[in-house]
C-alpha cells in the first residue's frame, strides 16, 4: 500500500493498481481518495492492466510461496520495463517471466540497497559506505545461491 501511495509522488500520468484481495483494494482506494489519475484493478486482470501499462512494477509477494508463476507471456510486449519488488539468489518468478517475453527487467536488490543507505544517513548521517553496503549485499545473495 505504501508503495502504491509514494508513487503518486511521481505524477505519473496514469497509475493502474491491481490486487488479489478485492477488500484491501477498496482500502488503497479509501486511502488515496479521488484523483482521476489512478484507476483499481482486480487481479484478474492483471493482462488488461499490463496492456496499459509501460512500466510494470510487482510488489506483491507472488511466486514466493514456491508455486509457479501463471501469468500468460502474451500479457507483456519487448516495450515493458518491469520491476520486482522481490529479490533473491536467483532470478525472481516475475523476472524470469519478464525476460523469456523479451521485456528489461529487474529485481528489488538495488530498492533494498538503497533503502539501507537511506537508513544509513538518516541514522548516522554522511558518508554512507555505499560501496561496502553493495558488496556485502550482493556476497550475501551470492552466497545463498
Ligand atoms: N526490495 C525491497 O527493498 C523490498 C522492501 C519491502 C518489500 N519487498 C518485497 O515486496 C513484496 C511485498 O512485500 P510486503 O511487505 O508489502 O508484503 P505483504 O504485506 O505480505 O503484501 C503481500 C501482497 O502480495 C499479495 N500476494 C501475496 N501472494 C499472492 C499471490 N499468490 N497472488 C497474488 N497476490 C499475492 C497480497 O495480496 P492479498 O492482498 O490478496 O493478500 C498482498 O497485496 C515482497 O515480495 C517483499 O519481498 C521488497
Amino acid at each position: 500500500m505504501t508503495a502504491a501511495i509514494s508513487l503518486l509522488d511521481e505524477n505519473p500520468r496514469q497509475l493502474l493498481l491491481a490486487n488479489r484481495t478485492l477488500a484491501k483494494l477498496d482500502r488503497l482506494r479509501g486511502a488515496i481518495g479521488l484523483d482521476d489519475t489512478v484507476s483499481f484493478w482486480p487481479w484478474e486482470k492483471l493482462g488488461e492492466v499490463f496492456a496499459q501499462a509501460d512500466l510494470i512494477i510487482n510488489a506483491s509477494s507472488v511466486g514466493l510461496d514456491g508455486h509457479p508463476l501463471d501469468w500468460d507471456s502474451h500479457w507483456l510486449e519487448p516495450r515493458h520495463r518491469v520491476f520486482d519488488m522481490m529479490y533473491g539468489s536467483k532470478p525472481t518468478p516475475v523476472v524470469s517471466w519478464a525476460v523469456a517475453a523479451g521485456a528489461s527487467a529487474t529485481d528489488g536488490a538495488a530498492m533494498l540497497l538503497h533503502q539501507g543507505t537511506a537508513a544509513f544517513r538518516h541514522w548516522f548521517g554522511p558518508p554512507v559506505p555505499e560501496a561496502a553496503m553493495r558488496r556485502a549485499l550482493f556476497r550475501n545473495l551470492e552466497a545463498r545461491s
